[in-house]
């Protein structure tokens, strides 16, 4: 076989099949890979490969699969396993997607460990597990990485790669090289931290939306249309970093206009909130009015948020080819 990015073989193994992990089954079909999808739930199984066929055909239809390949030639290169053993045979690279329970996790890769050889990439979606709980220990340690995707990776690309202080260098790299091939958009950080980076951004802008509404400042839908019709707007396309650099005449002009300004507004931020009492009564009753908490209308919302971000993808490609 062909060996894109560096690969041994074009084969990923995936292990888990719940929404992280057929998502992940399609990003890496997508990219040409042969994927095999292991369970320990064979219902699972064949409802990941049921969806799959149902969301490649919808893409395929509006024109929105990814890849070059048609949907059934990319349906045809994932198969269902399992059984652990023969899921890894032969695989480059394998994404584990399974609960986001410790034990559980270090009980995978343990199992792993014990059936891999030297060359293929160990790889978590853990969201918050750092690789010294996960890895330390492992016999394959050098082999192992966190890549954490964003929900859903197929929409959205962003992979945080995270090596445990014992992972080989060349297994970051690797990481990097297949997430590109695949069309995501990997980061690398250079040692692990609680939240890795895009959730202590996120729990920044939540802790703060959180202490905003329960001062009374705003109500619930007016705070989340600041990100959406406002600082949403241009994150979409630069980050908070170039925003500065672009809003002044550089990083340094910046500073130097806002600099007491920003920590005078920084001062005033209060504590981390307990995210409980009056203030989730107050969010959360807002929320459900809009979007009540039913199957019904949290998936409709689901399916409208992927059209968004599957038109603002095309349009981030249309905008970087200009
Ligand atoms: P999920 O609950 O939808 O899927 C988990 C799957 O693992 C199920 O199909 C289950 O049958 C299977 N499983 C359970 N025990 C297993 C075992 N011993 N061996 C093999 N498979 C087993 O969970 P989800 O949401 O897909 O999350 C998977 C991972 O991805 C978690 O670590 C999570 O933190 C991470 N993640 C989740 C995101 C999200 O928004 N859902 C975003 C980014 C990362």
């Amino acid at each position: 076989a062909a060996s894109p990015a560096g690969m041994e073989s074009s084969q990923v193994a995936v292990v888990g099949s719940g929404l992280i992990g057929r998502s992940w089954a399609m990003v890496f079909a997508a990219g040409g890979f042969k994927v095999k999808l292991y369970d320990i739930a064979q219902q699972q199984l064949t409802s990941a490969l049921e969806n799959i066929r149902k969301q490649m055909k919808e893409l395929e239809a509006s024109g929105f699969l990814k890849g070059s390949l048609s949907a059934e030639k990319q349906l045809a290169l994932i198969s269902i396993c399992t059984d652990l053993k023969t899921a890894v045979e032969g695989a480059a690279f394998i994404q584990e997607c399974t609960p986001e329970n410790l034990e559980l996790k270090k009980k995978i890769f343990g199992q792993l460990d014990l059936i891999v050889g030297d060359n293929v990439i160990l790889s978590s979606s853990t969201s918050c597990l750092l690789p010294s709980k996960l890895f330390t220990g492992l016999k394959h340690v050098k082999q192992c990485i966190v890549s954490h995707p964003v929900n859903p990776p197929y929409f959205v690309p962003l992979v945080e790669i995270v090596p445990h202080p014992e992972t080989d260098p060349s297994t970051i790299e690797r990481t990097y090289a297949l997430m590109k091939k695949i069309g995501q958009s990997p980061v690398k950080l250079n040692r692990e931290i609680e939240g890795f980076v895009l959730n202590r951004l996120q729990y920044a802008v939540i802790s703060e939306a959180w202490r905003l509404v329960g001062e009374g400042i705003i109500s619930p839908t007016d705070l989340d249309l600041v990100m959406s019709d406002g600082l949403g707007m241009r994150y979409a396309f630069i980050g908070p970093l170039e925003t500065m650099h672009l809003n002044a005449e550089g990083i340094s002009n910046y500073c130097e206009r806002y600099r007491e300004g920003m920590k005078l507004v920084l001062n005033t931020f209060g504590p981390v909130p307990e995210f409980s009492g009056e203030t989730e009564q107050k969010i959360s009753q807002a929320m459900s009015e809009k979007i009540p908490v039913v199957p019904k209308h949290l998936n409709a919302r689901r399916e409208w948020r992927d059209e968004c971000l599957t038109g603002l993808a095309k349009l981030k490609k249309q905008m970087s080819s200009n």
